[in-house]
């Protein structure tokens, strides 16, 4: 299959005042004022061209798929394993196989945690995770330590949100079976170098995880180039719908793998004294799937590519800068994350307001920004704060969204000061 990730830009030159007519939820207003979204980390917008899918699908197209001998769910069927010809293109698979559908990228994680844990990890075998993982890659690891005895040790970061690699190779050894790790942080936007963290793993004969659910939006990534063993991330944060998720894993995985849940459409036969399993990746996906989700995750990839994701990444770092420095301008604000790699995130707190209060005071603004913990609460321990605002940034904001955030910070400011 030809790539699509390749001198993409050459074709096209971003504009965000089009490609946010793309978006309807622009046209609409939050407290009296245009919207400003500020939390594409939490879940990202949808454009026209997947909410239009979605609708055709149930008006005219409508079927299950994988068990129908009739035309339209012959023909959803096919658009529905098209989609994993399309993602295994975005993340440079090798098999189509290797793409599972699952229903958000915490069941990824908690697929492999059932199925690859319990089936091959053992007690005291040693599981890395680092100190900036969300929940989701923190619990189902710990909720497989309390049933089998595995070992959880945790990379440290530094206090600008590196992850320490020498402290982290420290940790390798012949124990480790599993590092598990984010590739961006939801909370301080830090890249973690997952290439060199998969190589030096390997090394020592573990598998990697890669939660892979803020990268996903804003870097290329090449599971082939990376080398990991398993890639993780949700459709919801792709400008697709929520409901899908998506684990990659290699294919010699997959087959050993046991099912992670048992019911139609995994199997190959059932009797009442025993079953055979279907072949992957529907070994892994039990039950009707989330046929229209999955069907609109690919159009958003498609609409992606349209625009040139080199083109998108470029806009997108204008736009961090941009708003990096108008932040570091304000008075009391700390920028909680300052790597040097660094993506589409900006983590703060201010001097005499607490986030929680920063964040209802600047809606009733129009902003919509992300307050609290994160899911990531280890995170705020290891960064001496309570709670953050985060301020996340996708492809369709502009500088004029950063003055409208910056304004209402000020205003902020003025009635704690
Ligand atoms: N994980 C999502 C976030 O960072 C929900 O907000």
């Amino acid at each position: 299959m030809m790539s699509l990730r390749t001198d993409e830009h050459e074709k096209h030159t971003f504009n965000v005042d089009k490609v946010r007519k793309d978006f309807p939820i622009f046209k609409e207003c939050m407290n009296g004022q245009p919207l400003v979204f500020l939390d594409t980390a939490a879940s990202a917008q949808k454009p026209n061209q997947v909410i239009d899918s979605i609708r055709d699908i149930y008006q005219t197209e409508y079927a299950n798929v994988h068990r129908g001998l009739y035309k339209i769910s012959e023909a959803l069927t096919a658009k529905y394993e098209g989609v994993r010809e399309i993602i295994s293109d975005y993340i440079n698979t090798e098999h189509t196989t290797e793409i599972v559908f699952t229903r958000n990228a915490t069941e990824s994680i908690n697929l492999v945690a059932r199925s690859f844990g319990t089936a091959f990890l053992k007690e005291n075998d040693e599981i890395i995770l680092s100190e900036l993982e969300h929940h989701a890659n923190i619990v189902p690891w710990q909720m497989l330590r309390d049933e089998i005895g595995v070992i959880i040790k945790v990379a440290p970061i530094n206090d600008e949100g590196e992850i320490i690699m020498y402290e982290f190779e420290k940790l390798l050894c012949n124990r480790t079976k599993l590092v598990a790790i984010s590739h961006m942080s939801n909370v301080l936007g830090s890249i973690l170098p997952v290439k060199e963290i998969t190589r030096l793993s390997q090394a020592v004969g573990a598998k990697v995880l890669i939660d892979g659910c803020q990268a996903i939006t804003h870097l290329p990534v090449d599971v082939q180039e990376i080398g990991c063993d398993f890639y993780v991330f949700s459709g919801h944060k792709l400008y697709g719908p929520s409901g899908v998720g998506v684990l990659y894993a290699r294919e010699e995985l997959l087959e050993i793998m046991p099912p992670f849940m048992g019911g139609g459409d995994m199997i190959s036969s059932v009797t009442f004294e025993e079953s055979t399993w279907a072949k992957i990746p529907h070994k892994f996906e039990a039950g009707t799937p989330a046929i229209v989700q999955v069907i609109g995750l690919g159009v958003a990839i498609e609409y992606l590519k349209s625009l040139g994701l080199e083109d998108i990444r470029k806009y997108e770092k204008t736009i961090l800068d941009y708003a990096t420095q108008k932040l570091l301008d304000i008075e009391g604000l700390r920028l909680i994350g300052t790597a040097e790699d660094k993506a589409s995130v900006l983590s703060f707190t201010l001097d005499f307001a607490h986030a929680h209060d920063i964040a209802t005071i600047i809606d009733s603004s129009g902003v919509a920004v992300r307050a609290g913990h994160h899911c990531a609460q280890p995170l705020m321990n290891r960064m001496n704060v309570a709670a953050t605002v985060r301020a996340s940034l996708g492809l369709y904001n502009t500088e004029e969204d950063i003055d409208r955030l910056v304004s209402s910070l000020h205003n902020v400011n003025e009635i704690f000061n």
